[in-house]
């Protein structure tokens, strides 16, 4: 079937193509109906319907016959280490796991908050979860203690899974301490901790609070799998919105498990006995939907890499990886590849491997320049397939859905809309606009299975945030614009999240970070262009007029105290203190104009001379770090 086909046949019916999809997955009690708009705008999935996510990535297998398979290569240059898990083993460690939590008290809509690096038993703790019907929420390990305490005052998780430590190329990073300190902050306590100690660094543990991953399952009984509703929320994953509290993405079990099925066939063209491979990490939802769940549940081989593109050992990593491991599909941030095009732009690495196996590089996560994809497609001579989606989406928005047909690539654009999306591009009025112009990317609503029903607790928040600026639309966030032949582009977000190595950022909280610096009587921050990372984080600083502090002092602190408070993910490397700040009329600060000077591009040219002066002001301090050049 052509994808115009596909497409079609979901416009016309998409109960019907949902209903079908959903024959791919095993139910304790299959659903009478796809879609639920009892309650629309707010729409759900599969509700009647009884199911049960680990069992579908990880017991079936099993039980089909499968169970030598290996379900987990686990690649650590890092630690110079790997392991491959069958599918049977993965079924004792997570029943095991799950059994243990269970004589803890952890029941079905528990929430247990994960804070593990790219170890196996990230995965077998999120599996343990699904299989109670506990709601996990992973957090990723470059998340500072605050930024740990702020999720488990918003989700209250029963118990916390940890790991000991994380380990970064140029130092081992103790987690546990940043577990302690997120507790000691947070209001709400977990009754209990398991922590996995790795052997670089072994964690003190609290007595009567904390566990050890192996000695607290000895002797307690495995558990089965545990048949939830189509609507019991499988997890929670924050992710940075417009200001400093994160947002708690909700997602339900059924849509989860349908679509995440279907992507992988139809989007990522793998299936049973192939190995599939998302250089991601559990914290982000690349490592949720297609590191642990999606090609467990299409029963792929999954590989679980702890390491960077660059310098663990060198740049041919990647490709050491795909040859040794026989990788089918691979999906990367752009970053990664141009972090490798830095060290090798020759691609003289990847040409030693024999990456024969590989059918296609899928690129999401950020924006793809161009010249960032042309360099794969000549290094790699495969189709190099950007898609577009977001942690709200759970899966493609947009690709090139390699498993029905290959359309032809236009360097650019993340290629069409997947069946389950309505994809428009509005102007400010809510009005489609014509090929080519460009407008806010919206969604009509119902969004497909999947996708995020509600915000966390905040069903208020999920409404304002997007529902209410295009009634009867889901708001994506970003903008860009529509071809003639349907393709999409994605060219900036409409809000204050930037997007720093793939890594979604808020640049509210990291001013309301700056705000609480007893100097600092302004501030804003904003992204600027950057070569390896897509964006990186700039603060404009002004001062108390009391302030006789020396100025780099105060910039030094403020790049620690964001480090400190939010995290190293931050990367907050660079602050410049100003007198003021531009701003509109009404109080809004030009953080848009600001970034188009740091970027030395073309701005609207203030009204007033004084909005000139300031504006002056700015592109003198963006000079003095060696930004805005003309
Ligand atoms: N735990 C603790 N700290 C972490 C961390 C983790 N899991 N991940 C990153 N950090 C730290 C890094 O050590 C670094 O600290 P530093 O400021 O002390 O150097 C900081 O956070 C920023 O990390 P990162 O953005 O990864 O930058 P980097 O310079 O270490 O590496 C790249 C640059 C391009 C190699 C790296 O960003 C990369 O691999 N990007 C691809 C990202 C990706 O795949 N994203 C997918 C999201 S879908
Ligand atoms: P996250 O929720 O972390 O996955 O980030 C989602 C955001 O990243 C999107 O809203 C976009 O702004 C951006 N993004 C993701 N994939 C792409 C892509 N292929 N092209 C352009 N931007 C992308």
């Amino acid at each position: 079937m052509s994808y115009a086909t596909l497409y079609a046949s979901w416009k016309s019916d998409p109960e019907a193509f949902w209903m079908n999809a959903a024959q791919a997955i095993d139910w304790d009690k299959p659903p009478s109906r796809a879609l639920n708009d009892n309650r629309a705008p707010f729409y759900e999935w599969y509700t009647d319907g009884q199911v049960n996510a680990c069992w579908n990535a990880v017991d079936r297998h099993v039980k089909a016959g499968r169970g030598d398979q290996i379900a987990i290569i686990h690649d650590s240059p890092v630690t110079q280490s790997q392991q491959k898990i069958t599918y049977a083993d993965l079924q004792n460690r997570v029943a095991n796991l799950a059994g243990a939590l269970r004589a803890k008290g952890v029941e079905t809509g528990d929430r247990v908050l994960i804070y593990m690096p790219m170890v196996p038993e990230a995965l077998v703790a999120m599996l343990a979860c699904a299989r109670l019907g506990a709601i996990h929420s992973v957090v990723f390990g470059g998340f500072a203690a605050r930024e740990l305490a702020v999720r488990i005052d918003d989700c209250k998780p029963r118990a916390i899974i940890a790991a000991s430590c994380g380990v970064e190329p140029a130092r081992v990073i103790q987690y546990k301490p940043l577990v302690d300190g997120a507790i000691e902050l947070a209001s709400h306590k977990p009754e209990f901790c398991v922590i996995f100690q790795r052997p670089q660094q072994r964690a003190e543990m609290v007595t009567g609070r904390d566990l050890d991953w192996h000695d607290f399952q000895n002797g307690t009984a495995p558990a089965d799998c545990v048949p939830v509703a189509g609507n019991h929320p499988a997890y929670i994953l924050y992710t940075s919105g417009t200001t400093g509290a994160p947002k708690g993405v909700v997602r339900a079990t059924a849509g989860h498990l349908v679509a995440l099925n279907w992507s992988m066939r139809n989007v990522y063209n793998v299936g049973i006995g192939d190995v599939y491979w998302a250089a991601s990490d559990v914290g982000w939802v690349v490592g949720h939907s297609y590191i642990c769940y999606g090609p467990l549940i299409a029963g792929c081989t999954t590989v679980v890499f702890e390491g960077k593109p660059v310098g663990t050992p060198d740049a041919g990593t990647y490709w050491r990886v795909i040859s040794e491991h026989r990788v089918k599909s691979f999906f990367t941030a752009p970053t990664a590849l141009r972090a490798i095009k830095r060290v090798d732009p020759e691609a003289k690495l990847a040409a030693r491997y024999d990456l024969s196996s590989l059918q296609a590089l899928f690129l999401a996560g950020e924006r793809a320049d161009p010249d960032t994809i042309k360099w794969a497609k000549a290094a790699l001579n495969l189709p190099v397939i950007d898609h577009w989606w977001q942690t709200e989406t759970g899966w493609a928005i947009a690709a090139n859905p390699l498993g029905v047909e290959l359309l032809p690539v236009k360097i650019g654009s993340p290629s069409v809309a997947m069946p389950g999306y309505d994809v428009q591009v509005l102007d400010e009025g809510g009005h489609a606009v014509a090929p080519g112009t460009l407008g806010a990317i919206a969604i009509k609503l119902p969004l497909p299975p999947g996708t995020l029903p509600t915000l966390w607790n905040a069903e208020d928040r999920f409404r304002k945030s997007y529902l209410s600026t295009f009634p009867g639309y889901y708001e994506t966030g970003d903008a860009g614009y529509v071809d003639e032949d349907g393709y999409l582009y994605i060219m900036a977000r409409t809000d204050d999240v930037i997007n720093v190595a793939g890594h979604r950022l808020s640049t509210g909280a990291m001013e309301e970070v700056l705000a609480n610096h007893p100097d600092v009587a302004e501030c804003a921050v904003i992204g600027v262009a950057d070569a390896l990372k897509g964006q990186s984080p700039l603060g404009f600083l002004c001062l108390n007029s009391n302030s006789a502090r020396d100025e780099a002092e105060v910039v030094r602190e403020c790049i620690a105290l964001v480090r400190d408070k939010i995290g190293p993910v931050a990367d907050f490397k660079r602050a410049c203190v100003v007198e003021r700040l531009p701003k509109t009329r009404s109080g809004k600060i030009l953080r848009a104009t600001m970034a188009k000077i740091a970027d030395s591009e073309p701005f609207n040219t203030p009204a007033t001379i004084e909005d000139a002066a300031v504006l002056d002001e700015i592109r003198t301090a963006l000079c003095g770090i060696g930004l805005a050049k003309v």
